[in-house]
């Protein structure tokens, strides 16, 4: 061990994390939170169709793709980056405004990234537990931790693996709180809530929202984010960002993908249907579960979590285990009514 070549002490001090992604192939996927059906066929068509070998060998560029998706969010061109999917924002974010020993306030459980990308860069973290009973947002427990040195604040909103939110007023008082800290709210699941903080950018510089195509578009492969904030903001962040991170497929796509809104709107429509079919049928089972606005769902399993987990993946239904931050907590992705339906009855069969 001697001649190893010692890292960072932040690294050193890091837990290494790998979500369990592999052997996930012909099972029912209700584990990552993706969609369970499928991107646009649209999308498919397309990159079967324009894939070249002239397309492949030329570095990214996004002159086009840049306006086109802005429009679609409703943003000016200037106020948006793409990003390697929202991890990549969140890390750019990060690199950006937080040095080693910075303040750095997240909420606790919630998505694995924000932990990370702050460890690596060696802050000083906090984390604001959600309230005990019900995981519902602690807003003044977080408001009450805001110092004047608090550099970053890293929030999903609906939070994974909760499934519960906050409110824009809630998000107006901690901008207007932290105003010399970067405020991320990452809105990885908005389709499934419907709120957004795009509009207070303008009003707040020291805001910056994230969207993902890793869920409810089905492309969690193409690894396909976009961050925005104020053109100011956003000119700091490409300072920090590699030039290519995101592959030219992804951006085509994405471009395609927006194109068809009726295809994310039905399977919106269709998750939310299910998820209360869902929250009927675990009523039933006497499962007791937390409130969500996303498309996941956590339930309170008890003692029996891990084994729960590992029985209804040998009847080929993937779902994730949690109570290693929740107790007896699993989470399960909700797709379509179809598929509940199959989840549901194996669960039942696992469970009585
Ligand atoms: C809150 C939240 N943000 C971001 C992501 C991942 O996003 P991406 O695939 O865009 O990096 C997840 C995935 O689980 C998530 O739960």
């Amino acid at each position: 061990m001697s001649d190893v070549l010692r890292p960072r002490p932040a690294v050193l001090r890091m837990a290494p994390y790998s979500p369990p992604t592999a052997g996930r192939a012909g099972k029912l996927r209700l584990d990552f939170n993706e969609n369970t059906v499928g991107c646009s066929p649209r999308v498919l068509a397309f990159l079967r169709e324009r894939l070249t070998a002239d397309g492949l060998t030329v570095y990214p560029e996004y002159v086009e793709a840049k306006p086109e998706l802005a429009a679609f969010f409703g943003v000016a061109p200037e106020e948006l980056l793409f990003t390697n999917g929202t991890d990549e924002a969140i890390q750019v974010v990060v690199n950006t405004y937080v040095d080693d020993g910075d303040d750095v306030l997240l909420l606790r459980p919630s998505y694995a990234m924000y932990r990370f990308y702050a460890e690596v860069a060696g802050a000083a973290l906090r984390e604001i537990d959600y309230r005990a009973k019900d995981l519902a947002f602690p807003l003044d427990e977080l408001l009450a931790a805001i110092g004047p040195a608090t550099r970053a604040i890293l929030i999903a909103n609906p939070n994974n693996p909760t499934g519960s939110a906050v409110d824009l007023a809630g998000i107006e008082k901690i901008l207007r709180a932290a105003p010399g800290a970067a405020i991320l709210i990452d809105e990885a699941y908005f389709e499934f809530y419907g709120v957004t903080a795009l509009p207070l950018l303008r009003e707040h510089p020291n805001l910056f929202v994230s969207r993902t195509f890793s869920k409810v578009y089905g492309m969690a492969a193409m690894r396909m984010g976009c961050l925005f904030s104020r053109a100011e903001n956003i000119a700091y962040l490409r300072k920090a960002q590699s030039p290519y991170s995101v592959n030219a497929l992804a951006v085509a796509a994405a471009r395609v993908a927006v194109r068809d809104p009726e295809y994310i709107e039905s399977y919106v429509r269709e998750a939310l249907a299910a998820r209360d079919m869902v929250r009927a049928g675990l009523d039933e089972l006497g499962i007791p579960y937390f409130p969500s606005e996303g498309n996941f769902i956590l339930m309170k399993i008890g003692p029996r979590a891990i084994e729960v987990r590992d029985r209804l993946r040998d009847k080929g239904v993937l779902v994730r285990d949690r109570s290693y931050e929740i107790a007896g907590c699993v989470r399960v992705t909700v797709g379509s009514r179809e598929q509940m339906r199959r989840f549901l009855e194996e669960l039942k069969a696992v469970w009585r």
